[in-house]
């Protein structure tokens, strides 16, 4: 985010206007009564009506334990199992019912019961143990969007083994990298998948990752696109390390294995995410409070009902997801859609499609999907006969126009839709509205979830009142059950990043720890919030979070380079974009050659999605006497902003010249 341009923003949005829900949709919520807001109010215990929602092997002794902050525990003495949650206990009634409706990029199609779903996990968590995997050892999953994905997630979680899932456009190295840090002995993949009518070769990077990778990686499990006996032209299997899994799975058909009961304090997953500094962060998320959120916010945000098809669009690579496309769906025992490859594949109109196809009640996209479907017309949705009663947004601010066309063309004005803020860390959406409970106001991601106390915060520490138009730090003054429990391995790094700059680190009374969400942020009057974006070096592409950090050390690899500096420059279509600065050595000719092998560093550091906008070769980047690199002020070059005060840098001519070099004159 940049301050820059604020004020027209505000003067733009200042008389928006509400939009109530459809009483169609009001009739038939799953929470209509405003009192829940009361009810979450009594801190911690208003948290249970989401526990409840659960089957716990034993019940909890304490909602919430905030002894140690902050390393904060929820529902201690709990004793649960999320794969006994998501498939087990809907048999009696739902066996029959699709749990997931899986859309292959080629046409393919897969409609997975509960009851298939039970025996597919089942098998998976017999074949992991077979294999070795032992409660608490944490797996490297390197999975696209196949039904194999959730499978495996919920065949760790039934054995208690954590799970770490990569998303599948990250490269070897990028894998290779989370890997050694979750120090995985065992990684899962696939042989290939579709994207864009082309049939990848995936296991090649997982071949590359653990070559490159220091921890020992005894297994690696081969999930196939076609099945074993057609496995993609390319890929090989390495003796002794590599393992079919549908030839695993043969020799543990029908097995059962029982639920292991988790401590809800033991962790279910980690997430890796972007920083400021170079290294991904292992988000750690626990089992029970995490469940517990994403059950409740997709019973209560979402308005998930278990006879609903459900579609969320994301990836589940991302917290996303996690959260929204596997956890909170399945355990509410509802059909949650899944699709394979990209949305403009095999034509434009392929997602609305789908969504008539099965028709889908609930629909959950980012607005860079809004915006791209803005631009391809709406006389692509306008030839499907797709019904949706309710639409959600999420990972970026979304502009009103973007919002409107949503309403008027997706929800064809009758659907109400939420706009959920929230992060990999936090497990599930913290500001959002209810959709019976609170008019839509295009742009705003709305009040906070029931439960959840944000404030701004100036840069001092000290509250800011709402209704003043200034933007500051957003921050969360209580904790929630979804919240990160750590980051994998590095409880500094953990209090560094999320709580040092608001909190008393010195007390360990938890009501003096807040935590630090890393975006800027403006209250309303109202009381609704409007998330501004990131404040940190943390960029959104396309709802996809990138460190500069990690951009920066990509092309720092590039022989021919001297310096480099990425910027995130706004982009219409998909929110933010990475340029990249470098200055060449001596005796390197700038151009194209150097250009690709910068694209190719990043592609290969990072992956194809961090692809940068612009490689923009200079003399010289803009410095502190003391030789820091000033990111800002590329930043506002990039987007053509006033470039502010340069006196203190080292040449203060550098930026002006840079800008010339960028936009003429
Ligand atoms: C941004 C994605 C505005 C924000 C769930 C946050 C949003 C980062 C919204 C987290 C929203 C997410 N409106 N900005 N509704 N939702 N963000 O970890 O900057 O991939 O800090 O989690 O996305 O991205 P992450």
């Amino acid at each position: 985010m940049t301050d820059d341009g604020d004020g027209a923003i505000e003067a733009r949005l200042s008389d928006r206007e509400y939009v109530r829900p459809p009483a169609k949709f009001v009739g038939q919520a799953n929470v209509s009564d405003p009192t829940v807001y009361d009810r979450f109010d009594e801190f911690p215990d208003g948290f249970e009506e989401y526990a409840e929602l659960l089957d716990w092997d034993e019940p909890w002794d304490e909602v919430f334990d905030g002894s140690n902050p902050p390393f904060f525990e929820w529902f201690t003495g709990g004793k649960l199992n999320v794969s006994h949650n998501c498939i087990d206990r809907h048999l009696p009634e739902r066996k029959n019912e699709t749990a997931l409706l899986w859309e292959g990029e080629d046409g393919d199609t897969q409609r997975i019961s509960y009851l298939d779903l039970y025996r597919e996990v089942n098998e998976m968590a017999a074949a992991l143990r077979s294999i070795g995997v032992e409660e608490d050892d944490v797996v490297t999953l390197h999975l696209p969007m196949l039904p194999a994905l959730p499978i495996t997630m919920l065949a760790c979680a039934r054995i208690g083994a954590p799970h770490s899932e990569v998303f599948a456009g990250f490269s070897a190295s990028a894998l290779a990298d989370r890997i050694d840090d979750a120090g995985s002995n065992v990684v899962v993949t696939v042989d290939g998948y579709y994207r864009r009518g082309d049939l990848l070769n995936h296991k090649q990077k997982a071949d590359e990752a653990i070559e490159e990778a220091d921890t020992d990686v005894d297994t690696l499990l081969v999930w196939s696109r076609h099945g074993a006996d057609h496995l993609h032209e390319d890929v090989s299997l390495v003796e002794g390390r590599d393992v079919l899994v549908e030839e695993l799975l043969d020799e543990h058909r029908r097995e059962r294995v029982d639920p292991v009961s988790r401590d809800a304090e033991d962790p279910l997953f980690l997430m890796y995410t972007s920083g400021t500094t170079g290294a991904p962060k292992g988000c750690q998320h626990r089992t029970g409070g995490y469940l517990a959120y994403a059950a409740g916010t997709s019973k209560y945000v979402l308005d998930i009902k278990p006879e609903d098809t459900y579609w969320c669009a994301a990836d589940i690579g991302w917290i996303t997801g996690h959260s929204y496309i596997v956890y909170g769906p399945l355990a509410l025992g509802t059909t949650s859609v899944m699709r394979e490859g990209a949305p403009d594949h095999p034509h434009r109109g392929i997602v609305w499609e789908v969504a008539e196809k099965y028709d889908v009640d609930v629909f959950h996209t980012s607005p860079t999907a809004v915006r791209m479907f803005m631009k391809w017309g709406e006389e692509i949705p306008a030839e499907y006969d797709f019904d949706f009663r309710h639409l959600t947004t999420v990972g970026e601010p979304i502009q009103p126009e973007a919002w409107w066309w949503y309403h008027e063309h997706i929800g064809r004005g009758d659907a109400v839709i939420v706009d959920t803020w929230w992060q990999t860390e936090t497990g599930g959406h913290l500001i959002t509205n209810l959709p019976a409970l609170a008019d839509m106001k295009p742009g705003s991601a709305g009040k906070p979830a029931p439960g959840i106390q944000p404030a701004i915060y100036d840069d001092a520490g000290e509250p800011m009142d709402p209704g003043t138009g200034e933007a500051g730090n957003l921050v969360i003054e209580r904790p929630w059950p979804g919240m990160l429990q750590t980051v994998y391995g590095d409880d500094e790094r953990f209090i560094a990043t999320y709580w040092e700059r608001f909190s008393d680190t010195d007390s360990d009374d938890w009501t003096d720890w807040t935590y630090e969400a890393g975006d800027g942020a403006v209250q309303e009057e109202d009381g609704y919030f409007r998330i501004l974006g990131r404040l940190d070096d943390v960029m959104n592409v396309a709802g996809h979070r990138l460190g500069t950090m990690e951009l920066e050390s990509a092309v720092a690899e590039v022989d021919d380079v001297a310096e480099a500096a990425v910027a995130a420059r706004r982009d219409e279509q998909k929110g933010e974009v990475p340029d990249v600065y470098v200055t060449v050595r001596d005796g390197v000719e700038e151009g194209e050659t150097v250009r690709e092998r910068i694209v190719a560093a990043i592609e290969a550091e990072i992956g194809a999605f961090a692809r940068p906008a612009n490689v923009v070769f200079v003399d010289d980047l803009p410095k502190t006497r003391s030789g820091k690199i000033m990111r800002r002020l590329l930043e506002n070059i990039s987007n053509d902003d006033e470039l502010g005060n340069t006196t203190t840098l080292r040449d203060p001519s550098v930026p002006e010249r840079i800008r010339e070099q960028v936009h003429g004159d």
